[in-house]
């Protein structure tokens, strides 16, 4: 079977994928650029993609021998899934393997928020501090607050069994009843996956209904959010502050959320942990070699 890999991965995983299949590796920087990846899949059975490699129909009328594609990510909007459906193209994906760290990820923005970490970092980076004082930068405590997750899948689970640790009631609520989550919490996170159906999910009404104290955080995908009316919330203090990993135009940042000291910007690290992303890789070179020794994938969506 030959198969397409997008990007380096690392050596012990890549020695296991050799071991089975006929590895053609991009080693440039960054990712497999779109043009040669449509150039390079024409005679491959099998693709290892990422989530900012675009699998359109145009890619996979341009790959007929295409058996697979194996995204390492647990989301896969980037695939048009319908689209490798019809052809007969399996999709797979990697959940479970990174609950744990995109959890603790949403814990640290939540706390970075709470706390003003970020804000403290830059006002010490710009020599700003002029030292400590009884009233300086004081933040909010997480204890005897309610922490709203809106998604009651594997991560938002995840989220919400931290909890308990830091004194935090919790309240999950699958994405079509979050009303009266939204109006209690004093912290909302999504944890929803992306596509057209959670597209802009939470917008002006959604911030208009929460807390002017809440804190909202977002470790799930940046089309779940309108930022146009995040931007608003925040400008308006309809809400208190916001932390984020994802955004609408990754990697571009809306210049008005740069400017605001009460949000937390991170660029989309979530499962970036050494042990994730390795579980991660290594899952989907097992999905592929499944496919390469004719048995199911572990994980197809
Ligand atoms: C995922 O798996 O969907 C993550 O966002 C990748 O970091």
């Amino acid at each position: 079977m030959k198969v397409l890999l997008t990007r380096r991965i690392p050596s012990s995983v890549l020695a296991k994928l050799q071991a089975g299949c006929d590895v053609d590796l991009y080693e440039g920087p960054g990712g497999m650029p779109g043009d040669e990846l449509r150039r390079r899949i024409s005679d491959k059975d099998g693709l290892i993609s990422v989530l900012t490699d675009r699998v359109t129909p145009e890619l996979l009328d341009a790959a007929p021998k295409l058996r697979i594609v194996s995204n390492i990510a647990v989301g896969y909007e980037n695939v048009d899934l319908p689209a490798a459906k019809a052809r007969g193209v399996i999709v797979t994906n990697t959940p479970d393997v990174l609950t744990e760290a995109v959890a603790e990820f949403t814990w640290a923005l939540m706390l970075a928020a709470a706390r003003r970490v970020a804000e403290g970092d830059r006002l010490i980076r710009r020599h700003g501090w002029t030292g400590w004082a009884l009233d300086f930068m004081l933040g909010t405590e997480l204890r005897g607050k309610q922490l709203g997750i809106i998604g009651a899948g594997r991560i938002g689970r995840a989220v919400a069994a931290k909890a308990p640790a830091f004194g935090m009631s919790v309240v999950v609520g699958p994405r079509k009843a979050i009303d009266q989550l939204l109006v209690t919490s004093d912290v909302i996170s999504v944890h929803v996956p992306g596509g057209a159906e959670t597209r802009h999910l939470i917008g002006r009404k959604t911030f208009a209904r929460m807390k002017r104290t809440a804190i909202f955080v977002n470790t799930s995908r940046g089309s779940v959010v309108d930022e146009d009316a995040l931007a608003w919330a925040l400008k308006e203090r309809l809400i208190a502050a916001a932390a984020l990993d994802v955004y609408e135009r990754e990697p571009s940042v809306r210049e008005e959320l740069l400017t605001m000291e009460n949000v937390v910007l991170a660029p989309h690290l979530g499962s970036a942990t050494r042990e994730t992303r390795t579980a991660m890789i290594d899952l989907a070179v097992t999905n592929v070699l499944a496919i390469a020794a004719g048995r199911p994938p572990v994980t197809p969506v």
